[in-house]
């Protein structure tokens, strides 16, 4: 009789099938089922455990040591300079030997130029480094490094995608540091999905994460991602991998934002700004000073004081108010969620008297950054408001942060210290935010009131909103 030379293992409950489910049909785990190499009971899982599982119904393994914590010796997380400062800050620090580090982002985006940059700059502190590449020849690496400077040419690079090669230079070469560009494009030989899939993917990173941590190799895995913005395979890794970054931007604009989705070693919420440019990615270290100085102040424009993780961020939001053509008018964003943005809206149709209903909202922050935390409603609204209105904010060195609550009131957001003297460093002095947010703040209870200082214009209702629309 035939037999299925391939199973599918769920990484959920175990459960094993000669067939790939999306769904496992034992524990009903979503996208739980990956390929495992064919034969052998006790052939390594392509799940959190791999390599670490052994046969459980002969109990043969031996018995494993269990030390109190405080017995355990920890190195006090030893840090590895990438040389790139806000790389560094994004990490927690900079990379942890034996850690795994999945850096996603759009093709083109810049993380082969950023890994090989960081790559470069380990070569030229005296370290070991190796960059695997599975998706370009040596050739074009070396195209790339040349233009990055003289250290990211010192790399040691390879182009392989064969896992079981990638394994064993590692092990031989032992660098301190290690890319793998990128880890879709290896392949376990003795798996027979293609390269890219949920299988390959997961049992490459299950046996490279196996090394790193036995030889306190750093690796940084690049991976790609899917049209709709999620990481391809790679999500499944999520669980894998010490840490997720994530890098951002549009391509058509310079810059590029560096994100930690998971970080073991270190805070989530920071947040790395970046311009691509001729000669690779340049940081960008004071970037409020640049976005205040290339805000409009004109109607629809409001400078908004966002963190970036611990950092103030100084951005513009801007907003265009025109009237439909459309039975449904549009409301596109850019930087900013849309879903956020359909509240943000109905709440100053309802407690701001902004009529809106017939005109097409457009709202975008400004340089391509993304803001994602609570306090960015107001600058929103603000900047809809004025752009409806047709008028500037008034007293115009000025900024805002504050949530929108449903009721139409402004809610206390996170350090409102640094916001605002972030603003007092680059002369905004009146910032508008709301209640308790501390000395020197220009204080307002709800939106309505917000509205009024910042447009200086008594609320005349919703007809001569209307008419500015019209
Ligand atoms: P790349 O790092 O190859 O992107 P990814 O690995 O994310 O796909 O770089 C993509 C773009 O960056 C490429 O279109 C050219 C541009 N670029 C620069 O503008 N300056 C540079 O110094 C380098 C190396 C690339
Ligand atoms: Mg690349």
């Amino acid at each position: 009789m035939a037999r299925a030379t391939t199973t599918y293992g769920c990484s959920e409950c175990g459960h094993r099938s000669p067939q790939w489910h999306g769904r496992c049909p034992a524990c009903e785990a979503w996208g739980s089922l990956a390929e495992k190499p064919a034969g052998g009971s006790t052939a390594r899982v392509g799940g959190g455990q791999s390599g670490r599982v052994r046969s459980r119904a002969g109990l043969a393994g031996a018995e494993a040591r269990a030390p109190l914590l405080r017995d355990v010796r920890a190195s006090a997380g030893e840090r590895i300079s990438t040389g790139i400062g806000e790389l560094d800050r994004v990490l927690g620090g900079g990379l942890v030997a034996g850690s795994l580090v999945l850096l996603g982002g759009s093709p083109g985006i810049g993380k082969s130029t950023l890994a090989n940059m960081a790559l470069g700059n380990v070569a030229g502190a005296g370290e070991g480094t190796l960059y695997i590449s599975g998706e370009e020849s040596a050739e074009q690496v070396r195209l790339r490094a040349q233009r990055l400077g003289a250290s990211a040419l010192e790399v040691a690079v390879c182009a392989e995608s064969d896992l079981e090669v990638v394994l064993a230079t590692l092990a031989g070469r032992r660098p301190r540091v290690c890319v793998i560009d990128s880890v879709q494009t290896l392949r376990a030989p003795e798996l027979q999905s293609a390269p890219g899939t949920v299988g390959q993917v997961r049992e490459a990173t299950a046996r490279i994460m196996d090394l790193a941590k036995e030889l306190s190799i750093a690796v940084m895995l690049i991976g790609h991602v899917t049209k709709e913005g999620s990481l391809a395979g790679p999500r499944a890794l999520e669980h894998l991998v010490d840490c997720v970054l994530q890098f951002e931007g549009e391509r058509e604009r310079p810059y590029r934002e560096l994100r930690a989705l998971k970080n073991r070693f270190g805070s989530t919420s920071e947040a790395g700004l970046f311009e691509m440019r001729d000669e690779g990615l340049v940081e960008v270290l004071d970037a409020s000073a640049r976005f205040v100085a290339e805000a409009t102040r004109t109607p629809g424009s409001v400078v908004l004081a966002t963190m970036e993780g611990s950092r103030a961020l100084l951005v513009e939001v801007q907003a265009l108010v025109a009237p439909s053509e459309l039975e449904q008018p549009r409301r596109l964003v850019s930087g900013f969620d849309r879903n956020r943005l359909a509240l943000v809206l109905a709440i100053l149709t309802r407690h701001g008297q902004v009529a809106l209903a017939g005109a097409d909202v457009f709202v975008n922050v400004v340089g391509g950054v993304r803001v994602e935390e609570p306090g960015c409603d107001l600058a929103v609204a603000l900047a809809v408001a004025s752009a409806a209105r047709g008028v500037a904010l008034a007293c115009a060195p000025r900024a805002c942060f504050g949530e929108l609550g449903l009721t139409g009131e402004l809610r206390w957001v996170g350090h409102p210290g640094r916001r605002l003297a972030e603003a007092a460093r680059h002369g905004l002095g009146e910032v508008i935010c709301p209640p308790g947010s501390g000395e020197g703040a220009c204080e307002a209870a709800t939106l309505a009131q917000a509205l009024t200082l910042a447009l200086r214009a008594p609320e005349t209702g919703a007809q001569r909103a209307v008419a500015a629309v019209a």
